[in-house]
């Protein structure tokens, strides 16, 4: 097929505006998978997890459309796997694109995401095509939202299609503009090569396989291509597209989007936004590679099974592949033993990687309370970023802390706007602006600590406005404030993995909070357990687990074997999840306890 025949593009859109919908729609009609094996499919990745599903029906789909103006067109429908996070979607599948679909839900409107989806493609320089969704809700005013992505967005939208992704309605208008407004690739088949890389995944047979988009030259079977970053070569085995049945092919050229497999076995060679280009048409030029996002939030993931320390770096470096933006480095605690410090984009981020890792990989951890990068500047004019709170300096050396502040926006109807102004408020926010979306929508607009953000603000806001708001933040830089570890005793003992660090005005009240929280949450022991809150080692809150009266076995007669094994089996239920920390059994909601403050 010729090039100018071929049309890259993504679907970006709020969530739950009908992005996966949408998607689905276009693989049936483009006869890329029948109804029935839709069902099944629609299956399948409810059994698997969320994002395995998405990759596989989605990640880099080649379908065959035949347009209204007789041609038939090859069209690649690439989309981000992996996570979307609230805070920054990692959108590098829209470097291999030259069109993104904006899809709108026509009884929502404009929302936070729409926003900043819209940003990262024009980044990207994509054309960006609206679409209505959800025209056939009887709430839906289409009229309005075209307006409204007018006046908020600043892009022409009267053509948009209207359409139902559920029902089918008008999708294949979408597909016409598709065709007619992507552009074709550009890109020259006879140039040195170059391709980008924008995912990967590891197979345990065919090793690192990896997807690509070809911007220039071609790739085949035999070629020997070279990963410009690391300089590392191999032999390409096999390549293909994805239909989205796998389909094997002899070679990919330019404009083309497909997955190559060359028998990788060595995944630190393998970064995603890199360069491959091959040695029988070499390129000396690297590709523009994507903005490197820096983590956020950071935490320590630990195997409630110690021996488990090496699947667990094993598990994270194939996480990685896929996921360039998670970080970790080995880290000890004297609570918890060996694990990793692990930086994430959010916490959304930070739950789908902690969930991966223990459904992909079988493994069972222990993860500390997110915290943020802190600077600290010391007394000796140097500065150390701490991202742990149990590794804080004293505070004999430290002249003064700083924290990340973010701003964030949110879009609300005009009767939460009380709410969320007293919300902001008690998380030591500061107020900006407000900005008029229309006559019944605002967008407030706040600084805010990054480490209020951190844990259940997204909730909060969440439920006060009955789900209505929509919110987004962006890192402003970091400022001075008043703040300090606070330390948590279990039996006398300090928990590294329990430190936090708070705000001066608000310390004895966390304290007490938390002391509280984790006497609901740890279990009696088979002895008196003290919980107390210490600043600088001066005790400010104290509480007491009180000691378990009986034994369980206590309760068995006799030699009855069978019973006393449930009831054993029963206890080892109970302690799933549980680390021994010194002498006291620890779960692991008691290391999120410390986030709660209320
Ligand atoms: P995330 O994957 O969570 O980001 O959401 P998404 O944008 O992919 O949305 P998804 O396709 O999962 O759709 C969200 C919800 O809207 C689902 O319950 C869909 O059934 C519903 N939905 C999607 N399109 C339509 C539509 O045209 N009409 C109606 N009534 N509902 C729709």
């Amino acid at each position: 097929i010729n090039q100018d025949k071929i049309r890259n593009f993504s679907i970006i859109a709020h969530i739950d505006h009908g992005k996966s919908t949408l998607a689905d729609r276009i693989l049936e009609m483009t006869g890329a998978v029948s109804n029935r094996e839709m069902k099944a499919q629609l299956l399948d990745s409810m059994e698997l997890e969320r994002e395995r599903g998405i990759t596989i029906k989605l990640n880099a789909v080649q379908l065959q459309y035949k347009a209204k103006d007789g041609n038939t067109y090859l069209l690649h429908l690439i989309d981000t796997p992996g996570h979307v996070d609230f805070t920054y979607e990692v959108s590098r599948s829209l470097a291999a694109c030259e069109g993104a679909v904006l899809v709108v839900d026509a009884a929502q409107g404009v929302e936070a995401q729409t926003l900043a989806n819209v940003y990262l493609a024009l980044d990207n320089d994509l054309e960006i095509l609206p679409v209505i969704n959800k025209v056939d809700l009887p709430s839906a005013n289409p009229e309005h939202v075209i307006q409204e992505i007018e006046d908020v967005i600043g892009l022409p939208a009267d053509h948009a299609p209207r359409i139902s992704a559920k029902s089918g309605l008008n999708v294949e208008d979408v597909l016409e503009m598709i065709v007619k407004e992507v552009p074709a690739p550009s890109g020259n088949i006879n140039h040195p090569t170059q391709a980008l890389i924008f995912d990967s995944f590891y197979d345990s047979y065919r090793g690192v396989v990896v997807f690509v988009r070809i911007k220039e030259g071609s790739i085949k079977v035999g070629d020997t291509i070279k990963f410009m970053a690391t300089g590392a070569t191999y032999e390409v085995t096999e390549l293909g597209v994805r239909t989205p049945a796998e389909v094997k092919k002899d070679k990919l050229v330019c404009g083309e989007v497909g997955w190559i497999s060359a028998s990788i076995k060595s995944i630190q060679n393998v970064h995603v936004g890199d360069t491959i280009t091959t040695l029988e048409n070499e390129s000396h030029e690297q590709l523009p590679g994507y903005r490197k996002l820096n983590p956020m939030v950071y935490c320590g993931l630990y195997p409630v099974d110690n021996s488990k320390y090496k699947n667990l770096r094993e598990a994270l470096e194939k996480i990685q592949l896929s996921d360039s933006s998670l970080v970790f480095e080995p880290e000890t605690s004297q609570a918890l033993g060996f694990g990793f410090r692990c930086g994430f984009l959010g916490l959304l981020h930070m739950d789908v990687i902690q969930e991966r890792l223990e459904r992909e990989f079988d493994l069972e951890l222990i993860a500390t309370a997110p915290s943020v990068i802190y600077k600290v500047f010391l007394t000796d004019k140097t500065m150390v970023e701490i991202d742990n709170p149990a590794m804080m300096p004293s505070p004999q050396v430290i002249n003064y802390i700083e924290e990340p502040y973010v701003k964030a926006s949110i879009m609300t109807p005009n009767e939460y706007i009380g709410s969320i102004m007293e919300l902001c408020q008690s998380k030591r926010g500061e107020y900006v602006d407000i900005d008029y979306i229309d006559e019944t929508r605002r967008n407030i607009i706040y600084n805010i600590p990054l480490s209020e953000i951190v844990y259940d603000f997204f909730d909060k806001l969440k439920s006060s406005t009955k789900g209505y708001a929509s919110f987004d933040y962006e890192l402003i830089g970091y400022r001075e404030s008043k703040l300090q570890k606070m330390d948590i005793l279990l039996n006398g003992d300090v928990v590294d993995a329990l430190s936090s660090i708070v705000h001066k005005d608000f310390a004895y009240s966390r304290g007490k909070v938390i002391c509280e929280k984790l006497k609901e949450i740890i279990p009696k022991q088979m002895f008196e357990v003290p919980v107390q809150a210490a600043l600088q080692g001066k005790i400010i809150a104290r509480t007491t687990i009180k000691a378990m009266r009986k034994n369980v076995l206590a309760k068995c007669y006799g030699g009855d074997i069978s019973r006393k094994k449930k009831l054993l089996e029963k206890q080892k239920e109970g302690k799933k999840r549980m680390k021994a920390v010194g002498s006291v059994e620890i779960p692991q909601e008691a290391f999120m306890a410390i986030l709660s403050v209320d």
